[in-house]
């Protein structure tokens, strides 16, 4: 019967496949996996068909020489997670058509032999992550003309010799980062002419005895075509754009979150640059000109830091400015014209500073949808917050955690938030030196009895109210008013009604 025929048609194509390599898994005769948690060697008797290779959590301690020699036609070779501790000169010399290779998550692994990779000049991703390498010998990637991804994140490499990467005119990204390098050179980098991507993030780049630390003037000179450069955590105390050279600088985003910047002497050579990050540092003031030509700048971060203010021209014309972030400072003051041009501002936060009030008409620029935060600040609900609290009403669509912006003087509206005020709840305490009628009132206190004495011309409009808040927030109103000749008086300035 025909299901028989079939039954069998299937067993004949099924066996006529090239075997799998033992203890491993062909999900496809290109595709080879082995993760058998015994297997430690890498089987001889892969096929002609095999182009992804993959090797992992495996007790694979030695690679010897001509691995998977029956498998030139190899494209991706994986080791993944397995135990290496050493890696033979001549391992891969028949992999010559290899275009991804990944050795990585070794933690025995920390030295290759000079010329492992001489035959891979096809090659154009290198994993060299999660080993133990302290640095690279010089030459090691001198045969690697067509890389353009190489990463070695998570080593313990505390130098890289210069000219190691001489050779790699196509190298676009390189991934340093989570290592120990201390000092970079800018010999490191000769040959990168079209690196666009440079991790150096969670080092130790400025862990000199020096009292300033900062990066060697034109390090990164050769890097015309840099576009993002992340030295996030490291020790760096100062930064300037002289790190790029004399040329205008490609750079659009540089990541500087988690240093110890205390100051930045100039980016004006950054023209290109969309994304700042400087948060997490200890920045406390800077120049008013120090954004003035990165014209470009779309996202600011300057949170975490030590600001108190920031000068009145600090963003202007920086008219492209979607997000800015200024929380968690110190900042007790922010001038009126501050965001004067940021008139495309999605995200400003402003949350976890000294904020006690904003200048009326602060917000007035922003034109398109928006958020905001304002959150974590002292407000202080008197009569000089009406611009605050009528805005907050108003755009309370807007306001992100809302219910946290809240007021933290006067005593009697203290956790209220803003957002359940009444206008008529912001007051403020009488004072000699205000021009009306207030001027002549004193307070007296005698025993329990507070005595508010005004003198008043005839006709005055002064109206005195007092409030007694209980606990709960109830709220008892007496309220004492001149009555008895006010229509007389409001009769000589309105025409007369009868
Ligand atoms: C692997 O390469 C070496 C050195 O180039 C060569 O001697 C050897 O014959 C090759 N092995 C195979 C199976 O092609
Ligand atoms: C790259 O692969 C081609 C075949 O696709 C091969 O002829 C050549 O030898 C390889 N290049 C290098 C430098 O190994
Ligand atoms: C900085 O250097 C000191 C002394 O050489 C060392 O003890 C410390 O661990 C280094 N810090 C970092 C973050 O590597
Ligand atoms: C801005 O760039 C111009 C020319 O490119 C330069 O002369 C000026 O010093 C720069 N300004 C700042 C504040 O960096
Ligand atoms: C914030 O300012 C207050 C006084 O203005 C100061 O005592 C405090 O140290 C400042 N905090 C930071 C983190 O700068
Ligand atoms: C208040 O009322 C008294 C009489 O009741 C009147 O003599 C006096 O002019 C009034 N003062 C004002 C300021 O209206």
């Amino acid at each position: 019967p025909s299901n028989m025929v079939a039954l069998i048609l299937l067993f004949v194509v099924l066996t006529s496949q090239t075997v799998c390599p033992y203890k491993c898994q062909c999900f496809t005769p290109a595709q080879v996996l082995c993760a058998d948690d015994r297997m430690a060697y890498v089987p001889s008797d892969t096929s002609k068909e095999v182009k992804d290779f993959i090797m992992m959590t495996s007790p694979l301690a030695y690679l010897f020489p001509h691995i998977l020699a029956d498998s030139p036609q190899l494209t991706k070779l994986v080791f993944l997670n397995n135990v290496l501790r050493s890696i033979h000169a001549q391992a891969f010399v028949n992999l010559t058509q290899l275009q991804e290779l990944e050795i990585s998550g070794n933690p025995m692994l920390d030295h290759l032999f000079p010329g492992t990779f001489s035959k891979q000049g096809n090659l154009t991703k290198l994993q060299l992550n999660f080993n133990k390498f302290p640095t690279v010998l010089p030459g090691m990637f001198d045969s690697l003309k067509k890389l353009e991804t190489l990463e070695m994140k998570s080593n313990v490499i505390s130098h890289l010799p210069a000219f190691l990467f001489l050779n790699l005119h196509n190298l676009r990204v390189l991934d340093l980062s989570q290592n120990k390098i201390e000092d970079v050179k800018r010999e490191t980098f000769y040959g990168l002419a079209n690196l666009e991507i440079l991790k150096l993030n969670n080092n130790a780049i400025g862990n000199l005895t020096h009292v300033i630390t900062q990066l060697d003037h034109e390090v990164f000179s050769a890097l015309t075509k840099l576009k993002v450069l992340n030295l996030r955590g490291n020790l760096l105390t100062t930064f300037s754009d002289k790190v790029f050279g004399f040329e205008a600088s490609n750079l659009k985003e540089l990541n500087l979150k988690d240093n110890r910047l205390t100051e930045l002497s100039s980016l004006g050579r950054l023209t290109s640059l969309s994304d700042l990050i400087l948060s997490s540092n200890r920045l406390s003031n800077l120049p008013e000109d120090i954004f003035r030509n990165i014209t470009l700048l779309e996202n600011l971060d300057l949170s975490e830091n030590h600001f108190t203010s920031l000068p009145e021209t600090i963003f202007s014309k920086l008219f492209r400015i979607t997000s800015l972030h200024l929380n968690k400072n110190n900042i007790s003051k922010v001038d009126a014209k501050l965001f004067e041009d940021q008139n495309l501002i999605q995200q400003l936060y402003l949350s976890d500073n000294q904020l006690e009030t904003l200048p009326l008409g602060l917000f007035e620029t922003f034109a398109i949808q928006h958020t905001v935060r304002l959150h974590g600040n002292p407000w202080k609900c008197d009569c000089h917050m009406s611009y605050l609290h009528d805005w907050v009403l108003r755009n309370s669509q807007v306001i992100e955690m809302l219910h946290r912006v809240s007021c933290k003087t006067p005593a009697f509206l203290r956790s209220q938030t803003i957002l359940s005020l009444d206008k008529d709840q912001l007051v403020c305490p009488v004072s000699r030196d205000e021009t009306s009628d207030l001027n002549s009132c004193s307070i007296q206190a005698s025993g329990d009895t507070m005595i508010i004495k005004c003198k008043v011309d005839r006709c005055s409009p002064l109206t005195v109210k007092v409030q007694f808040q209980g606990v709960e927030g109830s709220i008892e109103e007496h309220i004492l008013k001149n009555e008895s000749e006010s229509s007389q008086c409001s009769n000589e300035k309105i025409s007369p009604i009868k």
